[in-house]
């Protein structure tokens, strides 16, 4: 097994326990705990979390429950974004993660709902968890920031106002930073806070997360448009159908993966560098880097 399965085999069932035992004792109304507890069951790579946890490792430091509170809340304002990206409002989908969309199942009203309760909830579990109270007003801040009007939510709204828009590649990256980069940042500073790292080595972990953070929807862009409904658990060409602006779409398939390629490689020298700063081994965020690659088709 690769140090990546085994490293995703061994955090991500803690940090799916500490969402649904969180979700089951905290919402009063039976329809909403099941809309919000389906899109947390429906599986998803757990890719913000699990990067959260793999940076506190980096830095060998514990992986105590304050950090998979952590990570559990991240994963769960991700689970919002996606039950209100499918809604028919924004990009009308109908498969998510495999399954039927939230509200295809539960309707729009508890699907509005659900996404609400799982944003809220988020910051309820971070509020509530195991951290000094110092860095948890941190974490609150930065949280609020990424997911919010300058990070997700602002992203989302400009790309949808983007759709049918021939856009320069300065904006389209900055949709792109905002509405994916912005939750992935947060996963990587926020193991860095957590591990109690200098303000120095949260400035290159940054720096890293930015390129992971783009690199993440080139990928997503170009897996749209190359992959098939099966892999991914989600309708294929639908960035086509609603004319998104992406990075196929502006620099053609070819352009797209080199931009992907390019990110990547920046990502990885940070890396190289941060192992530069003593108690640092970058094995397994390497893996996540290497597991961004799309090799092949695309
Ligand atoms: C999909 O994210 C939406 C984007 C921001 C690109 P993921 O590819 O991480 O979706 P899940 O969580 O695995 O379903
Ligand atoms: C979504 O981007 C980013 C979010 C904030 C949810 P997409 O609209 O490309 O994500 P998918 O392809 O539906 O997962
Ligand atoms: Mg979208
Ligand atoms: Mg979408
Ligand atoms: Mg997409």
């Amino acid at each position: 097994m690769s140090a990546l399965k085994e490293f995703t085999k061994e955090h991500a069932p803690l940090i799916e326990e500490v969402m649904e035992r969180f979700v089951k004792e905290h919402t009063s109304d039976q329809r909403l705990f099941e809309s919000m507890q389906y899109s947390i069951q429906a599986g998803g790579k757990r890719i913000r979390p699990l990067l959260l946890v793999a940076t506190v490792a980096a830095f060998h430091k514990p992986i105590n429950t304050a950090v998979y509170q952590c990570a559990a809340a991240l994963e769960m304002v991700h689970t919002y974004s996606l039950i209100h990206d499918d809604l028919p409002a924004m990009d009308n989908d109908d498969l998510r993660r495999g399954k039927p969309t939230n509200h295809k199942v539960f309707g729009e009203a508890l699907a509005i709902l659900a996404g609400d309760g799982l944003l809220t909830a988020a910051f309820q579990l971070v509020a509530m968890a195991e951290i000094e109270a110092n860095q948890k007003v941190l974490l609150l801040q930065q949280l609020s920031k990424a997911a919010g009007t300058q990070g997700m939510v602002a992203g989302q709204a400009a790309d949808i106002q983007g759709e049918n828009q021939a856009l320069r590649l300065e904006e389209l990256m900055s949709i792109h930073e905002r509405k994916t980069g912005e939750l992935i940042r947060f996963a990587v500073i926020a193991g860095g806070v957590l591990a109690d790292q200098t303000e120095e080595v949260l400035h290159e972990l940054d720096r890293f997360a930015q390129h992971i953070g783009l690199a993440f929807q080139i990928r997503d862009d170009l897996l749209d448009a190359t992959s098939t409904t099966e892999e991914l658990g989600k309708v294929v060409r639908r960035d086509d159908e609603l004319a998104k602006s992406t990075y196929p779409a502006l620099l053609g398939l070819a352009g797209a993966q080199q931009a992907l390629t390019e990110e990547l490689g920046k990502a990885k020298e940070i890396l190289a560098q941060l192992s530069r700063y003593g108690q640092f081994t970058q094995d397994v965020l390497l893996a996540f880097v290497e597991r961004f690659e799309i090799r092949g088709n695309a």
